[in-house]
């Protein structure tokens, strides 16, 4: 940020400019198209234009082209407000490299930040990432909308201010927008292929504004000086465009008081296209609008467990009271006039109303002794379960592969943690065919609220205290019995199953290998330590790490598991081994492997160089576990073989196989 010297001097020149701005844009709203009122052409600027990066993102799970046709309108418009403006577009699909050229260099893809299972992004990953672009102003909005110039002339107003601050502006809805846009001349077409003018825009955005009655409007949020905090929070698990977050990025930062918040919507003027017509009324139905529902309830859930200050549930509830600055031109026909007090009186007909416009500046200043009254917290409400669209079955086929595989998981809260440093691991390889089975109602909330594809275990014992469920309790008995009754109802639905433990670190993606096994195969990790004796050895089946197709003998054989297991007191390890290699290991087959002889399915024991367990050659005692385990092209290394959940939790953050930041409450960068 451009720091001016002595208040009264910078003033001035923002003064100057301002009123440069005030006169020319009157005559110019008559005249102008945005290409034309572009700074660039018309102000010789007092100061440097800052660079204002607009951070974006399209819902993932639609293709860059397709589907994002308005949006990608809005971008085009916006790249051709000004040369200063650099749009960052986060998506899942960085597609071929004709569609950045199409856009030019100032649109930047990006897809390193975190989608939920069903491609919405994360609000939290895409302001973290932001930090990594440099410029003046940082922007974070929606992609269906449109700006008009005066938006880039309001944040070169801002960036004058010696001043952190953070600007608001919300945008109006229009149901439709009859203009298309020109690419060549940058401006909008009337369907008559006459040019727009920026008046009359402006014009259809005042008209409606004061009749916008929208619970989940649509916002910009500006701010300067990106090293200094938004705000003083953490900011929980948002989804993009499902409401609450603007809000409780404003209430955060102004009861942060680091920065100035202020209320510009009436000098920028941007509206946004509403999606009247369904774009998620698809022949599959799983995206179909009223299951995205729990998306804005999940969102207003975490604005109220997270912020530090009170929200209103109501669907009316509006921003905070701020400071408002600037009025700008007022276009109003009589008949739309009549209740708004704000329109000055004694004018009459169309286009008549005009106020002179207060600087940003002068507005800063003015309040700068003026406090601001905020409402503070009041998180005692219980909270109603969130209820979640999806059940197992519908799950599947959302998550599955084309090979119809997933990767179970199954957590209990008190393994949380260790359940999202799984996932964001496995989003970090791209691993999405990914599902997590709670094991109680927490571990449900926390995952549906973390975008996690997933289901609670109707078969869970839910009268247990799962916080010290270790290997060997009586809870992790129960538990891991659980785990095979739900990999064989997803087996019985057609699909194959991975099952991997949330204390199995992925290094790499082990589908394909685990899948040349073939048919009848069922791949199990080995618990054997003793680097000498053979990986079948009697109990040394790991039920923690195990890859099962979804057919006949495999199958027919879980059934058998499954059975066994729930006539024997102990876990269901030894059950898996007992069933499928026979007791003291009868059916074993070479030295890595049993056939089970009723259902002819083969048990192949992996290799444990490729994937160890937590015993096996003392990796865990290496000092860079990674390196060792890389040098070895692991695939997984389990963290089992300790006694304690904190014992293990910690020795995976030791070393340095950690993937979620828990007091960010997202996945660890990359
Ligand atoms: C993304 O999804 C939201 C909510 O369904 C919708 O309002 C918005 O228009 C979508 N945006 C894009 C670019 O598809
Ligand atoms: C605003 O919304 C409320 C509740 O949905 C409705 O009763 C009211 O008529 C709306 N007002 C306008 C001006 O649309
Ligand atoms: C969804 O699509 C079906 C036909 O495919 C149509 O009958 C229905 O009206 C659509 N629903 C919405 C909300 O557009
Ligand atoms: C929501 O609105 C209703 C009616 O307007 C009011 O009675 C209720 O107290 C409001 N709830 C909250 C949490 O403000
Ligand atoms: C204007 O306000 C009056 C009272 O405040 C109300 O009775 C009337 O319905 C309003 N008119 C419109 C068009 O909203
Ligand atoms: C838990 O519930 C099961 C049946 O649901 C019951 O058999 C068992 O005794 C209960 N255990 C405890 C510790 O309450
Ligand atoms: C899907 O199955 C094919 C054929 O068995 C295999 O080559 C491929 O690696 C599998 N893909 C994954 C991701 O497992
Ligand atoms: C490992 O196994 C070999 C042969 O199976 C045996 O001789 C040796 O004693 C075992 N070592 C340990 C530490 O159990
Ligand atoms: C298992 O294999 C044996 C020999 O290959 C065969 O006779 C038997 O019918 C098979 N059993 C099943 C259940 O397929």
């Amino acid at each position: 940020m451009k720091k001016l010297k002595g208040l009264g001097a910078g003033l001035l020149s923002v003064w100057l400019s301002g009123f440069l701005l005030i006169a020319l844009s009157f005559y110019g709203t008559q005249l102008l198209s945005p290409s034309s009122l572009d700074d660039r052409s018309l102000f010789a600027r007092v100061s440097i234009s800052p660079r204002i990066t607009i951070f974006t993102a399209l819902n993932g799970s639609s293709s860059l082209e397709e589907e994002n046709t308005k949006a990608l309108l809005c971008i085009r418009s916006w790249l051709a407000l000004s040369s200063q403006v650099t749009v960052v577009l986060f998506t899942q699909h960085i597609s071929s490299s004709s569609f950045t050229d199409k856009f030019g260099s100032r649109l930047l893809l990006d897809s390193t930040i975190d989608f939920t299972f069903l491609g919405t992004p994360f609000v939290h990953s895409m302001l973290a990432r932001s930090e990594a672009y440099v410029s003046d102003i940082a922007v974070l909005m929606d992609p269906e909308t449109v700006l008009l110039p005066d938006f880039v002339s309001a944040l070169n107003y801002a960036h004058d201010v010696d001043r952190d601050w953070l600007l608001v502006s919300s945008s109006v809805e229009i149901p439709r927008f009859p203009f298309h846009w020109d690419e060549k001349g940058h401006f909008w077409r009337q369907e008559n292929r006459r040019r727009v003018r920026f008046g009359e825009l402006q014009k259809m955005i005042s008209m409606r504004s004061w009749k916008s009655n929208s619970s989940e409007r649509k916002m910009i949020l500006a701010w300067n000086n990106m090293d200094v905090p938004l705000h003083c929070g953490v900011v929980p698990p948002f989804l993009y465009q499902r409401g609450t977050y603007n809000q409780w990025i404003v209430n955060e930062a102004m009861s942060c008081k680091q920065r100035f918040v202020f209320d510009a919507t009436s000098t920028i003027s941007s509206f946004c296209l509403s999606n009247a017509e369904n774009k998620y009324n698809r022949s599959d139905n799983v995206l179909e609008p009223q299951t995205r529902n729990w998306e804005y309830i999940g969102n207003s859930r975490l604005g109220q467990l997270y912020g530090s200050l009170f929200f209103n549930d109501n669907k009316s509830s509006t921003l905070p009271k701020l400071l408002k600055c600037n009025k700008r031109y007022i276009f109003v026909s009589a008949s739309d006039r009549s209740n708004d007090s704000s329109i000055p009186k004694g004018n009459t007909g169309l286009n008549v109303g005009f106020r002179t416009r207060e600087k940003i500046s002068a507005c800063i200043s003015r309040s700068k002794s003026r406090s601001l009254k905020i409402d503070f917290v009041q998180n005692d409400q219980a909270l109603p379960l969130l209820k979640f669209p999806f059940d197992l079955e519908s799950l599947l086929p959302l998550v599955a592969d084309k090979n119809r595989t997933v990767v179970l998981s199954i957590a209990g809260y008190s393994y949380k943690d260790m359940l999202m440093s799984w996932v964001c691991r496995l989003r970090r390889l791209a691993v999405s065919n990914f599902l997590v089975c709670a094991l109680d109602d927490e571990t449900y909330q926390f995952s549906i609220l973390q975008g996690l594809p997933v289901f609670v275990d109707p078969y869970a014992p839910k009268n247990i205290s799962f916080n010290d469920c270790h290997f060997g309790s009586k809870c992790f008995q129960k538990v891991t019995k659980v785990k095979s009754r739900t990999v064989l109802k997803i087996l019985k639905l057609g699909y194959n199953v991975l099952l991997s433990d949330v204390d199995v670190y992925w290094f790499r993606n082990p589908l394909p290998l685990l899948h040349s096994f073939g048919p009848s195969v069922l791949a199990a990790q080995s618990d054997e330590y003793n680097t000498t004796a053979p990986i079948n050895r009697p109990r040394r089946l790991n039920s923690g790490f195990y890859f099962a197709r979804s057919d006949e003998p495999t199958i027919a054989a879980m059934e058998k598991v499954v059975k066994h297991a729930a006539t024997s007191d102990l876990s269901e390890q030894p059950s898996f081994y007992d069933t499928l290699c026979g007791e003291g290991g009868i059916h074993r087959l070479r030295d890595d492997r049993c056939v089970e002889p009723e259902t002819n399915l083969t048990v192949q024991f992996l290799n444990r160089d490729l994937f160890p367990n937590g015993a096996y050659g003392d990796l865990w005692l290496k000092k860079d576990v990674r390196a060792e385990c890389e040098k070895k092209h692991c695939f997984v290394l389990h963290n089992n073989w300790i006694s304690g959940r904190l014992k293990k939790l910690e020795r995976q953050m030791m070393k340095g196989l950690w993937e979620y930041d828990a007091s960010m409450r997202m996945c660890v960068l990359r």
